[in-house]
């Protein structure tokens, strides 16, 4: 049997995990441990994996059923798979601003899968932020204004109208063409959350998908949101992977935030996400 090796890779979050092989049928042993390293790294990054992707969505599944994505054209045969694809002359890629993936849903994923394919010599590293760190930091005047405070979490910069036009005209990954204004899901979730398997405490805010808090105008939430964004990113709290054809990321959607980085101009990054389900914020 092989041993699982974990090493961290930075003093905020991630681990390095030898010892997997993604394409076989993992024990309850390993997905056991896997499991228990997600939630104390909060991101997983593995090496030199070869996958279908039915194996892909396999692996997946062992955490949980797996999320369709509802704006964006799937894989073919595979609607569980979102191909991320920037080609070479596009000026734009998703995931390029900090964000934690569709929290605008009524139960936001628990997290990602995601698997390199085409890789860019250099550049389009994906980083992390952790979460807790981001809520563990903040004044104990702060905590007390945001514990208990609502958000507003929103699809509108991919369901509005003149944002997805906007958003397909730059990019390779396209929404679907009959996803409408008329379409956009909504929900208020907690500023502050606490993680399910871990009772601890995170932040719970992104820039794409959080448009206001809960009894206040955007107006005035958005100086306490900026205040939110610019600070869950501070360097101290991130982790940053850079990527070979082949290679994994595993991250947990509930405390993390990430950023896909686009300074690769005139290369395709082809990458296959996975996502599974999660639960209502708490
Ligand atoms: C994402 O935001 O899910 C994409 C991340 C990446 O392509 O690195």
């Amino acid at each position: 049997m092989t041993e699982l090796e974990i090493r961290p890779v930075a003093g905020a979050c991630g681990a390095d995990v030898s010892g997997v092989d993604m394409s076989e049928d993992l024990g309850e042993n390993v997905i056991g441990e896997l499991r228990q390293a997600l939630l104390d790294h909060q991101v997983l990054f593995f090496r030199d994996q070869e996958m279908t992707p039915e194996q892909h969505k396999d692996f997946g599944r062992r955490f949980g059923p797996l999320n369709i994505h509802p704006q964006y054209n799937n894989l073919e045969g595979h609607p569980e798979i979102l191909p991320i694809l920037k080609e070479p002359e596009d000026p734009l890629n998703i995931g390029g601003v900090w964000h934690s993936d569709l929290s605008n849903l009524e139960t936001p994923p628990l997290g990602s899968v995601l698997y390199g394919i085409d890789i860019p010599p250099q550049g389009g590293d994906t980083m992390f932020a952790n979460q807790y760190l981001a809520y563990e930091t903040l004044s104990d005047g702060m905590k007390e204004m945001l514990d208990g405070l609502k958000a507003v979490n929103s699809s509108r910069t991919l369901t509005d109208d003149d944002s997805k036009a906007a958003r397909n005209a730059s990019r390779s990954t396209k929404l679907r063409d009959d996803i409408t204004s008329a379409d956009e899901i909504t929900n208020l979730h907690p500023v502050v959350r606490t993680h399910p398997e871990t009772g601890r405490k995170g932040l719970f805010v992104n820039k794409p998908f959080t448009i206001g808090l809960e009894g206040m105008t955007e107006a005035e939430s958005e100086p306490i949101l900026s205040f939110l964004f610019a600070h869950a990113a501070r360097p101290e709290f991130t982790c940053r992977f850079r990527w070979e054809k082949g290679s994994v990321i595993f991250w947990d959607n509930r405390c993390l935030q990430h950023y896909a980085l686009n300074d690769y101009p005139g290369h395709r990054r082809y990458v296959h996400r996975v996502t599974i389900e999660g639960e209502r914020p708490q």
